[in-house]
């Protein structure tokens, strides 16, 4: 099963690299399927305008592939950013950062036209949530932040030695009901300390492409 599900995101990494424009400006996600979409990248010999990071370990990926990295700074508007999930709906509503990435993943999202999510089946939910959803918090207000996811209805847990490349923690709670996941987001960014949440409900993916035994299935 191991084997079927490296050959999945390979798959659905190599629908996604169809989908990549001669010359555009290129936003790349974080996590194990996208590394599968950076060596297709890198494979194909493709041409970008330029590629946007959303974390260190992507950049370095990147630049091992001899992919030139450039600032959103420096970047404008994106044309495309092609990225993981932990977990996605019907809606192409999202859970992200397992790997620790969402809070840059959600701004170079936010700074790209069209947003391509790319997945195995093992992420398709009816409603999300069953992934404890992390929530990148300021170091200071982790145990004030904490305190006030738990009465939003969650459990959260500090995610131990780990920092996030901004210098953060990351708390993951568990059992937040996310029927509302717009709402949810909404509330949960409005909490002082809190940088942002995994949640990619107010602006969702575009497309999502999930590879399954059979072939990838769009939504
Ligand atoms: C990184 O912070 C996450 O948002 C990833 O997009 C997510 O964890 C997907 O990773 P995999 O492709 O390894 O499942």
């Amino acid at each position: 099963a191991e084997s079927t599900q490296q050959e999945q995101k390979i798959q659905v990494a190599e629908s996604a690299l169809a989908l990549v424009p001669d010359d555009c400006v290129l936003g790349v996600g974080t996590g194990s399927t996208v590394n599968c979409f950076i060596d297709a990248l890198a494979a194909s010999g493709k041409r970008l305008e330029a590629a946007v990071s959303s974390s260190e370990a992507t950049t370095e990926r990147l630049a091992a592939a001899g992919i030139q990295v450039r600032e959103l700074n420096h970047a404008g508007t994106l044309d495309l950013y092609i990225d993981g999930a932990d977990e996605f709906d019907g809606h192409r509503r999202l859970i992200k950062g397992g790997g620790g990435a969402l809070t840059r993943e959600k701004i170079v999202a936010g700074a790209s036209r069209k947003f391509v999510c790319i997945v195995d089946e093992s992420k398709k939910v009816g409603v999300l949530g069953r992934f404890p959803l992390p929530v990148e918090v300021i170091p200071m207000a982790r145990s004030f932040v904490a305190r006030q996811l738990v009465a939003l209805g969650g459990q959260p847990e500090l995610r131990e030695g780990f920092t996030t490349d901004n210098g953060n923690a990351i708390l993951d709670v568990h059992n937040m009901d996310l029927v509302d996941p717009v709402t949810m987001e909404q509330r949960i960014n409005n909490i002082a300390g809190v940088v942002t949440c995994g949640l990619f409900a107010i602006r969702p993916a575009d497309v999502v492409l999930m590879a399954t035994a059979s072939g990838v299935i769009e939504f």
